[in-house]
């Protein structure tokens, strides 16, 4: 039996209205404009699927994602593109960015939706950064709790799964008080845009196991929206482009 019936595409856009309506500026647009502000030299995009985030960028990137399904060719970059078809953890493993001298100043993590995997994309990506880097973590603003499942086979159904990488965000904020988090109201499930990065920052890596501990077992179902919502502060994307 289907651990999620099909729903109609009315239903799988449902708002629960207890959970903040997400109207912001389109995280692609978001994206665009923090590449147009900063000129990055080195784009590095976790989970890069059909090519949607990662076809309009203009600068050098490497893209990584087990599976790709590009949807075209017809990328904006006139700069260096490396694809990798393996998981992040492997790419990080390879070394392959630090044999070849490479140091990305922006990154977009939309891998695997699980959240230790989604912090664990953060730190080693944050590891390999520049200190005024920009890392954009995509889907931590849920619209309701259903998307909020761990059970990937939520994907089937084809329509939005945030899964819990919201998590991070509170994971950031209570380890890493030192890094800018900014949570944006960017259309659909948000994006956290953190800078103040610090490479050689190893507490989210000595506490990894206290964190995946502290964090999994939290459910938003159970607890309710507001468990996460009262303690952070959702963003205006225009406002946050017009403050970089
Ligand atoms: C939501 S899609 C990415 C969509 C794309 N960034 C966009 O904006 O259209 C998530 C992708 O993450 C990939 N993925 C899953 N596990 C991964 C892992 N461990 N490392 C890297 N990518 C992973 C999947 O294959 C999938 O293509």
């Amino acid at each position: 039996m289907a651990l999620f019936k099909r729903r109609s595409v009315k239903e799988e856009v449902e708002q629960d209205p207890n959970y903040p309506v997400v109207d912001g500026l389109h995280y692609l647009d978001v994206l665009a404009g923090i590449e147009a502000h900063m000129n990055p030299e080195l784009y590095l995009e976790i989970g890069s699927r059909s090519g949607t985030s990662l076809i309009p960028r203009k600068c050098n990137f490497v893209a990584i994602d087990p599976v790709f399904n590009l949807k075209s060719s017809d990328f904006s970059s006139t700069g260096d593109m490396y694809f990798f078809r393996k998981t992040s953890d492997d790419f990080f493993a390879s070394g392959f960015l630090e044999r070849n001298g490479l140091v990305p100043d922006l990154a977009f993590i939309d891998g695997m939706h699980h959240f230790e995997y989604a912090l664990r994309d953060f730190m080693t990506c944050e590891k390999t950064m520049s200190r005024d880097g920009i890392i954009c973590l995509h889907d931590v603003v849920p619209f309701n709790g259903e998307m909020t499942t761990r059970d990937e086979n939520y994907l089937k159904i084809g329509t939005a799964w945030t899964g819990d990488v919201w998590k991070v965000v509170l994971a950031l904020m209570k380890f890493r008080p030192d890094l800018k988090v900014d949570v944006l109201k960017a259309t659909r499930t948000g994006l956290c845009c953190v800078s103040g990065l610090d490479p050689e920052n190893s507490i989210l890596h000595q506490n990894f196991e206290q964190i995946i501990a502290e964090f999994v077992p939290i459910d938003l179902v159970e607890d309710g929206p507001d468990s996460y919502f009262r303690k952070i502060e959702l963003l205006d994307p225009n406002a946050y482009l017009e403050g970089l």
